[in-house]
C-alpha cells in the first residue's frame, strides 16, 4: 500500500529526536571545557542519561519503522539523489544507536556507571578497561563527526526540496496539512 505522508508516530519521533540528537551533540561538544566542576558533572550526567533515552527511543523507531509503511522517495529525483537519500538515512539509523552504544561502553571501559537521571544505575556493558575505554572513546568522537556530516547533507537536501524544487518532502515529515 503507497502512503503519502509519515504517520503521526514517526513524524513526533523524527522530530523529538532530532532536538534530542543536536543538543546531545551540542553538549558533547562543549561539556568538555567547563571550568566549574558541579556544572561539569551535571552536564556529563545529562549527556549520559539522555544518550540512553535516545538509544530507547530509537529502538522503538526501528520496530515502529518496520512495522508501518513509509511514503516512497520522489520517482522524479535522479537515481543517484534516491541512494543517497536512503543511504544518508540508514547512516543516521546506524548513528542512532552507534553513538549511544559506543558512549555507553566507553563509560563502563573508563570505570564510570552510568546513572539514569538518578533514578537508577544502567548495569555496566563492559568490564572497566583503560585500554577498551580510549578505543571506544575514538569510536565516539568519529560517530559523532559522521553525525555531523550527515546531518549536513540531511539538512541541506530537505531545504533543497522544500525550497528549490518546492516538492512535498519536507511537508510530510510536518504537522500542517498539505494545501490541496
Ligand atoms: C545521541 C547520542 C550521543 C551523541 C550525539 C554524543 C555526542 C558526543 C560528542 C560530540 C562528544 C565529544 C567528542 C569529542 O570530540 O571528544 C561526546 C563525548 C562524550 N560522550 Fe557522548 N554522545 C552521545 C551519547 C552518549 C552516551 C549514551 C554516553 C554515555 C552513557 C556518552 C558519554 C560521553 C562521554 C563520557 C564523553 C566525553 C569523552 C571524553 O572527553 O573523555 N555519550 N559525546
Ligand atoms: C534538523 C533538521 C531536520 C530536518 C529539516 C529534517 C527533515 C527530514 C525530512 C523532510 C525527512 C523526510 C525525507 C523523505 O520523506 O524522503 C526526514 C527523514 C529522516 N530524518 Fe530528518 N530532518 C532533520 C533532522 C534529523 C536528525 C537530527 C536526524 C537524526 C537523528 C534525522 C533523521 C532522519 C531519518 C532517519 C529519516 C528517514 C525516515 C524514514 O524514512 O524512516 N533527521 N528528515
Amino acid at each position: 500500500m503507497s502512503v503519502t505522508s509519515y504517520t503521526l508516530t514517526a513524524r513526533t519521533l523524527h522530530w523529538v529526536m532530532a532536538v534530542l540528537m543536536i543538543l546531545m551533540l551540542a553538549a558533547g561538544l562543549v561539556m568538555s571545557d567547563i571550568e566549574d566542576p558541579a556544572l561539569k558533572s551535571t552536564v556529563y550526567g545529562l549527556h549520559k542519561a539522555t544518550g540512553i533515552l535516545v538509544l530507547l527511543l530509537a529502538g522503538f523507531r526501528v520496530l515502529w519503522r518496520l512495522s508501518h509503511a513509509v511514503p516512497a522517495i520522489s520517482a522524479a529525483l535522479p537515481v543517484w539523489q534516491r541512494r543517497a537519500a536512503r543511504l544518508a538515512h540508514g547512516g543516521l539509523y546506524g548513528v542512532m544507536f552507534l553513538l549511544p552504544l559506543s558512549g555507553w561502553s566507553m563509560s563502563s571501559a573508563a570505570g564510570y556507571p552510568v546513572s539514569f537521571y538518578g533514578l537508577f544505575t544502567i548495569p555496566d556493558m563492559v568490564a572497566k578497561n583503560p585500554e577498551l575505554a580510549g578505543i571506544l572513546k575514538d569510536i565516539h568522537e568519529v560517530s559523532a563527526n559522521v553525525f555531523i556530516a550527515l546531518l549536513a547533507a540531511h539538512l541541506g537536501a530537505a531545504l533543497y526540496h522544500h525550497f528549490v524544487l518546492r516538492d512535498d518532502t519536507l511537508r510530510r515529515m510536518g504537522y500542517r496539512k498539505t494545501p490541496k
